[in-house]
């Protein structure tokens, strides 16, 4: 397979879906970001990360983008990992000096919600993408795993953090030394997964998703994943205090009096983002 020549990354925003009679729909507010390396299985190499993470932090900044969708270009990976090709010349010092650890920082602080649409195989760096997203919608052809170990590393783009926080340490450990690769009822059974879908249906259903999230008042989305990706960091305690402040916050925004008068009024709600 050839890749398409074009960048490594691309960004629609706003996504669109085609619709009856050959036309398509923008998906308002929603924006999809394909990493598109179909030769490699859309392996991370450098440029593909960068890509990634300047996209992130293009989005980010963007009113226009209320939420995010990750996936992979064709039907066969969302991403296989960091490109080993890549890898195999790298030394300590260089990867210290390089920015992929900035990018990948990048990726994981942004602040707008987050969906993973996962056909394939996502192993590796592809798993760690997949699981630095706020929500992850699996094909039923998904194959995830950390298959560091068999190449004398492990996983250092979060996966041994958090894939523990989501499964737990009994089975992420074991997933981590052996490099076991699971299917997508297991990797719901041990709580990686928001849903399973239908293979064909997985861009769709993630999209659905972000439109619905996309539909919903800004600051109140914003403040909400602040405080749920707050709970992977802090005791409960110092999580339920900041939870606190930010309930506080929101009652002082137009869009909370308006979505309650708009529910009393029993009309739908016209959302400002302040
Ligand atoms: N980095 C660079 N290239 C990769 C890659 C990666 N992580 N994963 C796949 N590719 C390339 C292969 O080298 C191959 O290229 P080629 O056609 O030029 O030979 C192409 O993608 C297709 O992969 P191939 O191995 O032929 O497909 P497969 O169906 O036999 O196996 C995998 C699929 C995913 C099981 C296998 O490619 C694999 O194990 N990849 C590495 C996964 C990994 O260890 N990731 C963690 C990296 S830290």
């Amino acid at each position: 397979m050839t890749d398409p020549g074009g960048p490594p990354v691309r960004v629609d925003l706003p996504a669109t879906r085609p619709v009856a009679g050959g036309a398509v729909a923008a998906l308002d507010g929603v924006a999809l970001v394909t990493i598109d390396r179909p030769s490699t299985l859309n392996a991370l190499s450098s440029d593909v990360l960068r890509g990634i993470a300047d996209a992130c932090r293009r989005l980010d900044a963007d009113d226009a983008c209320r939420a995010i969708v990750f996936t992979g270009a064709g039907t066969r990976a969302f991403a296989a990992g960091a490109d080993i090709a890549e890898m195999a010349a790298e030394t300590a010092a260089g990867l210290a000096a390089s920015g992929r650890f900035d990018d990948w920082d990048a990726i994981r602080r942004i602040r707008k919600p987050t969906i993973a649409a996962v056909r394939g195989y996502a192993l590796g760096g592809g798993l760690e993408l997949a699981m630095s997203c706020d929500m992850l919608i699996l094909g039923e052809d998904a194959k995830l795993g950390q298959p560091e170990i068999k190449l004398g590393i492990l996983p250092g783009a979060g996966g041994t953090q958090q894939l523990t926080r989501a499964a737990g340490r009994a089975r992420a450990i074991e997933l981590i030394l052996t490099g076991r690769v699971i299917d997508a009822a297991e990797a719901d059974r041990i709580g990686i997964a928001t849903r399973v879908v239908p293979a064909a249906e997985v861009l769709d259903a993630a999209l659905d998703l972000a439109a619905t999230i996309a539909s919903m008042p800004p600051l109140a989305v914003r403040t909400a994943k602040e405080s749920v990706r707050l709970a992977e960091e802090v005791p409960l305690s110092v999580g339920i205090r900041h939870e606190r402040q930010l309930f506080y916050m929101l009652f002082g925004t137009d869009d909370k009096a308006e979505g309650m008068r708009a529910f009393l009024e029993k009309r739908e709600p016209t959302w400002r983002g302040r």
